[in-house]
């Protein structure tokens, strides 16, 4: 896992542009795995800034999002798709085609989570998945608990969850209880992960899923079994990370490291 500290949130934004960007320049053909939530916000206007000058373009990528509430329609005010279009798709040259979210709405779920899975195999796997992080150490909404060899399914949220979402509906009682999501090890599948953490408020949770055993009841402490994982964090979310000095030690000598490298895939830690 390489854990990356940068000054503030802005810097973790751009960083995780430069991560779509420098895939997207290699292969404009990359399958995307996206996030909703306050957290990827940045990168996604970052993102759109470099579209609208000419940086990047997404007409040929694929997306597939990480999860949907249960029973909002692809239209309600506060679906992740209508997130998605607001905050990206909308904002450059996605094709509407090629840009997935589960589906809320079907009667019959588990052929829609069958369906989102072998949906993601055909494209070929996700190469690139940007991840947030619950302050209950949930990723995607394999809430603790989660098995972490879970494929897409439907997950209840917990308490914690739907109190942290209810600032985007007009009551907590407005938040829906269950939602559709990529399991833990539909996201291990992935290429590269990179998860990004902002604010004091994600810190308990960081240092856990960092440092700390991996469990279950941690669901993002599965990414340890994983081979390439990135973690950027703004001086906050990392302020509770027991080796913050060794991480940063790291990074100051990533040149010296990556010289070490035949290929040109970063390094891990
Ligand atoms: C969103 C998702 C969630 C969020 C997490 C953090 O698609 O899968 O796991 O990443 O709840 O949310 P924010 O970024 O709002 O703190």
């Amino acid at each position: 896992m390489r854990v990356v500290i940068l000054e503030n949130a802005e810097q973790v934004s751009s960083r995780a542009a430069d991560i779509f960007c420098d895939l997207i320049g290699e292969t404009p053909d990359a399958v995307l795995g996206l996030a909703t939530g306050g957290t990827p916000l940045g990168t996604y206007r970052e993102l759109v800034t470099r579209y609208r000058g000419g940086k990047v373009r997404f007409a040929d990528v694929t997306t597939f999002n990480l999860d949907e509430y249960v029973g909002l329609p692809p239209e309600h005010s506060q679906s992740y798709r209508t997130f998605m279009r607001t905050h990206l798709f909308d904002q450059a040259d996605f094709s509407d085609r090629r840009c997935h979210l589960p589906d809320g709405t079907l009667g019959d779920y588990q052929r829609a989570c069958e369906d989102y899975e072998r949906q993601i195999d055909n494209a070929g796997g996700i190469d690139l998945q940007i991840l947030g992080i619950g302050t209950d150490g949930h990723i995607a909404f394999n809430e603790p608990g989660s098995s972490l060899a879970s494929r897409t399914r439907i997950k209840a949220l917990t308490e914690q969850t739907r109190s942290d979402n209810a600032r985007f509906f007009d009551s907590l009682d407005a938040v829906p209880r269950l939602a559709i999501t990529m399991g833990v090890g539909t996201i291990l599948d992935a290429e590269h992960v990179v998860l990004l953490a902002t604010g004091s408020s994600k810190a308990a949770a960081v240092q856990s899923f960092i440092e700390g055993p991996v469990t279950a009841q941690v669901p993002a402490s599965a990414l340890q079994l994983h081979q390439r994982v990135t973690v950027l964090l703004d001086q906050a979310a990392a302020s509770r990370l027991v080796r913050q000095d060794y991480y940063r030690y790291v990074e100051s000598i990533q040149a010296e490291i990556e010289a070490t490298h035949q290929t040109d895939r970063p390094s891990e830690v």
